[in-house]
């Protein structure tokens, strides 16, 4: 095990230099959600947005699937909690799914098998999802009686009213090209292709200036459904803060003086500067 690795039950987490994998680990029910990892996966958002060494991570699922969602069979014994306990069990849910999405650094869903329910809500807060062409996707939620609810905003905000309204209320299945077209998928690959695409991802983001990226990612959430006007002042301080701080000033000079930035880890080193 490396220094930043750590073990929790049913999450493998495993770091590369600034690189951190992490992969829901409970093959043997699909990588399903149960209490345990909603806890566990809280847990390493919060240990992920404390690290300063950490420019990245990437999720993945063990075994044949990315995640099957909600575990059916925790679901099944809420009707045996006090209404407050299953309140509170479905807010630890909401929060786990709140804290991730908040992450300052970017996270890039590889996404293979499928990715339903609560699996398709944790790539839709994830900043850039990879799936293998063969993965099925689906808000399956109603054919089983429930409904997508802890995931809906983070959905909505990816693939618009249009086809949430479509595919929360038909639980339909659907494949990774329909995926990418309503924008909750954004790169469809073959299998052999899926690491070295998420490869790509890391590296563009490697040789991006941190700060910049947690800035953009904050001021993303902070516009999102505000009249534009209303974003200006937002908008003007952001750019103006970035442009006079250290990143700043040492990004747009290592343009100019046609050298790499001081942040720039990108693994190439044929890279032109940019
Ligand atoms: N919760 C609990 N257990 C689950 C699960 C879930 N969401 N999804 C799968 N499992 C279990 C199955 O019950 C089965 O258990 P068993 O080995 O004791 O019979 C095991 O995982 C394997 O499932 P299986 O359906 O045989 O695997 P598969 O590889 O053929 O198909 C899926 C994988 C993910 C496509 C399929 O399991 C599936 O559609 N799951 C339901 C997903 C869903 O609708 N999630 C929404 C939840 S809100």
């Amino acid at each position: 095990m490396g220094e930043k690795d750590v073990n929790y039950q049913f999450l493998l987490s495993r770091r590369e230099g600034p690189v951190e994998y992490l992969t829901l680990n409970r093959p043997d029910v699909r990588n399903a959600f149960n209490e345990v990892v909603v806890s566990e996966l809280s847990a390493w958002a919060e240990a992920m947005a404390a690290d300063e060494d950490v420019r990245v991570a990437v999720i993945s699922g063990a075994g044949s699937v990315f995640c099957a969602g909600a575990d059916l069979t925790w679901m099944t014994r809420m009707a045996a909690f006090t209404p407050a306990d299953n309140v509170r069990d479905a807010t630890a849910a909401a929060k786990m799914y709140s804290t991730v999405d908040r992450l300052p650094i970017p996270v890039i869903a590889r996404i293979h098998g499928a990715a339903l329910g609560g699996g398709a809500g944790l790539a839709a807060i994830c900043d850039i999802v990879v799936a293998e062409e063969h993965t099925t996707f689906g808000f399956t939620e109603v054919k089983l009686g429930i409904l997508p609810a802890v995931v809906s905003p983070y959905v909505l905000d990816k693939i618009g009213a249009s086809a949430a309204r479509e595919l929360f209320l038909t639980g339909m299945r659907f494949n990774a090209a329909r995926a990418r077209e309503i924008g909750l998928v954004h790169a469809v690959v073959t299998a052999d292709q899926l690491d070295g695409r998420v490869a790509e991802y890391v590296r563009e983001i490697l040789s991006a200036a941190p700060e910049a990226i947690a800035t953009a990612k904050e001021l993303l959430r902070k516009i999102a459904c505000r009249p534009v006007q209303d974003t200006i002042g937002l908008t003007a301080d952001t750019i103006a803060a970035r442009r006079a701080s250290v990143e700043g000033q040492e990004g747009m000079r290592a343009f100019l003086e046609k050298r790499k930035a001081r942040w720039d880890v990108s693994p190439d080193p044929d890279r032109k500067p940019r």
